[in-house]
């Protein structure tokens, strides 16, 4: 199981006062050395805490791999294409969000979804689409031709503390896909208390977790939140943990 560590929410602070610190590259930097498998940075159109300078520098200062989160806008296909992550995971975007709401609502046909994917599968970049844990989209995924799926685990995050529905059907969700040949990743919303029945899905290799870590940040240092995420991942087991 990877780990890759969202740094936006150092970047959120960055700009909350239109300044140089906290930087995203020490960040990364940090939870490189704490054990991070990747980094991910999601590039939004309206560019509300990472900047085009900022992919470029983590391009250059990460030792691991860098994950870039874009919505499919021209523009920023664009500029993916060019800087080549190692990875580019598609997002839904809406301009007036506080965070990527839902999942992509995959439809055949769609041309502007499908083009992104070309462009960047062209230039090298590994695809992934963050979809919902649903059968119906994971198949639309595949006929779309990426190698990898996000799933959305924000309905988890919000119902775990009540009930195990959630969960099972990120489990089915994850089965599904991993038997039509995807690889399955996961996140959104995952914090201390709620990533180890996740963690502990066999079939999801990749979690991207940011905004908890980054909130323990604040008191335990990058370096130590991302340890103490690692471990919990590390220690998650399937047949012990249920959410309740
Ligand atoms: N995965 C995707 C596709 C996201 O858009 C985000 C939020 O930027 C995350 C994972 C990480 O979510 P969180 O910050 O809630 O851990």
């Amino acid at each position: 199981m990877r780990l890759y560590v969202n740094i936006d929410h150092v970047a959120t602070l960055r700009e909350a006062r239109q300044t140089d610190e906290p930087d995203p590259v020490q960040a990364a930097a940090a939870a490189e050395r704490a054990g991070a498998d990747g980094i991910t940075v999601h590039l939004r159109e309206d560019r509300r805490h990472i900047q085009d300078a900022d992919v470029t520098a983590l391009m250059r200062s990460v030792r691991t791999v860098l994950n870039l989160e874009l919505g499919a806008h021209a523009e920023i296909v664009r500029l993916a294409a060019r800087i080549k992550p190692f990875q580019a995971t598609l997002v839904p975007e809406q301009r007036r969000e506080i965070t990527t709401e839902g999942g992509l609502a995959l439809r055949k046909g769609d041309r502007r979804l499908s083009g992104a994917i070309a462009r960047l599968q062209d230039s090298g970049v590994r695809v992934s689409l963050f979809i919902d844990p649903s059968i119906k989209t994971i198949d639309l995924a595949q006929v779309l031709g990426v190698p990898a799926i996000e799933l959305h685990t924000g309905r988890y995050a919000h119902t775990w503390r009540r009930s195990a529905a959630a969960l099972d059907q990120l489990r089915r969700a994850a089965t599904h896909a991993k038997q039509i040949g995807l690889a399955v990743h996961a996140g959104h919303g995952l914090t201390y208390q709620n990533v180890q029945p996740v963690a502990a899905i066999p079939e999801i290799e990749e979690l991207n977790i940011g905004h908890s870590i980054v909130s323990n940040a604040v008191f335990w240092g990058m370096e130590e939140a991302v340890r103490r995420m690692r471990t919990l991942i590390a220690e998650a087991k399937p047949a012990i943990l249920s959410p309740r």
